[in-house]
């Protein structure tokens, strides 16, 4: 799969909404970057059309050039603020401030404590009375430097802080170059469930270095290739034949296929976002292997998967409900579960208790009017949305999908 460049691509499928000139004036801002970049290959840019049209960067070794970016997206008297974890500070800190630093810009660095249970208001609180201190204005730069919790949090404080400031995504795991940094959603957790508070709020840019994730734990790794793979599935069959062939280069974390990785889902997801911002029905693709993943994470108190995980049984599952239904053929059913296995597993056993499941997956926000949907694979790139889904083609499917996990050493 050669994407490059994307330029082109992007001209023909340009929408009325973002107008030439906002696409232009985002490239000579991007400019600055490329100019500037002094690495063994050029970045892959991705433009996002939405209202206003932003480009996503995937470049190895951008990080050291994030310091362009930013002066070229905040005023002379605008404060930068950089939103980021202990774990992520210590290990990639340095390479940012250098580069801030370069570009003549001063940040204050804000800190969230790793895990998810810090994603909640009274952390926003702080962050905020923090950005205070830290004199942001309106003219104000946040940063979001880190995986989907720096981002989520990131992108909403940016969103509520004085009404609205710039904000950059420069994400740091998998998932979230993959994922989270695009498309607009941010928010906390409540007590009562994940993300239930938040915003939609773009960033100004994504740069994406894949060098960053030389230093991810490898578990964090799989799961962010779950997110990647479900890419192929929903509507990018040659995403999903690129990922098959590439499964062994991708795991060992091959910089050259990982960097087309990340371009090819941020292009996918680009897509599917700018058709639908909000989140109505076009949109919901996304949410392939979600409703059992949701209800995966949220049955085991989100102790035993990380995201990925439960979305790669979550999909699994989905899949086999697919062939029970006579949707999708046995082949490519096959063909599916085997590419999710090969680069996602081992996995953490797969609770397959229907009843348990369907009754979390009946207090998720993406249950309508008390009825469950399923994003049903039809084909390899091609999904469909279908809901009252009998209850013993779930329970069959789930034990399809434990059937699968007995037969092969795909369990931790
Ligand atoms: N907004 C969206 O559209 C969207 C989509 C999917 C998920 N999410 C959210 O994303 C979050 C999960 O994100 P995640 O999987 O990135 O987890 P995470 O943000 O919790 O990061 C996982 C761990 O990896 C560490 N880390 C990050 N980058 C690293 C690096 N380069 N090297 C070493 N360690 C590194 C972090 O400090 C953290 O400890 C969830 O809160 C989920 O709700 C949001
Ligand atoms: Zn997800």
């Amino acid at each position: 799969m050669r994407r490059r460049p994307q330029r082109q691509r992007s001209a023909q499928a340009r929408d009325s909404r973002a107008d030439d000139h906002e696409v232009a004036h985002l490239y000579l801002l991007h400019g600055v970057l490329l100019l500037n970049y002094t690495g063994t290959c050029l970045p892959l840019e991705i433009p996002v059309q939405v209202v206003p049209p932003y480009v996503a960067t995937v470049a190895r070794g951008g990080l050291s050039h994030a310091g362009a970016l930013v002066r070229a997206h905040v005023p002379a008297s605008g404060r930068v603020i950089v939103l980021t974890s202990p774990r992520v500070r210590g290990l990639w800190g340095k390479t940012l401030d250098a580069s801030l630093r370069k570009d003549g810009l001063d940040a204050s660095v804000l800190e969230l404590p790793d895990g998810e249970e810090h994603k909640n208001l009274a952390e926003l609180a702080k962050l905020a009375e923090a950005m205070v201190a830290a004199s942001a204005d309106r003219e104000a730069l946040l940063l979001a430097f880190g995986g989907g919790v720096i981002g989520d949090v990131g992108g909403f404080l940016a969103s509520v802080y004085m009404r609205g400031v710039r904000l950059l995504q420069v994400p740091t795991t998998l998932l979230a170059m993959v994922d989270s940094s695009l498309g607009g959603k941010t928010g906390v957790n409540l007590a009562a469930g994940k993300n239930l508070v938040g915003t939609f709020y773009h960033p100004r840019a994504i740069l994406a270095d894949p060098d960053v994730l030389a230093t991810l734990p490898e578990r964090e790794f799989r799961s962010g290739l779950a997110e990647a793979i479900k890419y192929g599935i929903i509507g990018a069959t040659d995403l999903f034949t690129f990922i098959e062939q590439e499964a062994a280069a991708l795991r060992a974390c091959r910089p050259e296929p990982l960097e087309q990785l990340i371009a090819a889902c941020l292009q996918e997801k680009a897509r599917v976002v700018a058709a639908d911002e909000r989140e109505s029905d076009l949109r919901r693709v996304l949410n392939f292997g979600h409703t059992l993943g949701h209800a995966l994470e949220s049955a085991t108190g989100y102790t035993r998967y990380l995201h990925g995980e439960a979305v790669a049984w979550g999909m699994i599952a989905t899949t086999r409900i697919a062939i029970r239904i006579g949707r999708l053929s046995e082949a490519q059913g096959t063909r599916i579960v085997g590419a999710i296995l090969n680069v996602c597993a081992p996995l953490p056993a797969l609770v397959d208790d229907a009843g348990l499941l369907l009754r979390h997956a009946a207090s998720d926000k993406k249950t309508r009017a008390g009825r469950l949907h399923f994003v049903l694979p039809v084909a390899i790139g091609r999904v469909e949305i279908a809901c009252g889904i009998d209850e013993a083609v779930i329970a069959a499917a789930l034990q399809d999908a434990a059937a699968i996990a007995a037969r092969a050493p795909v369990v931790r």
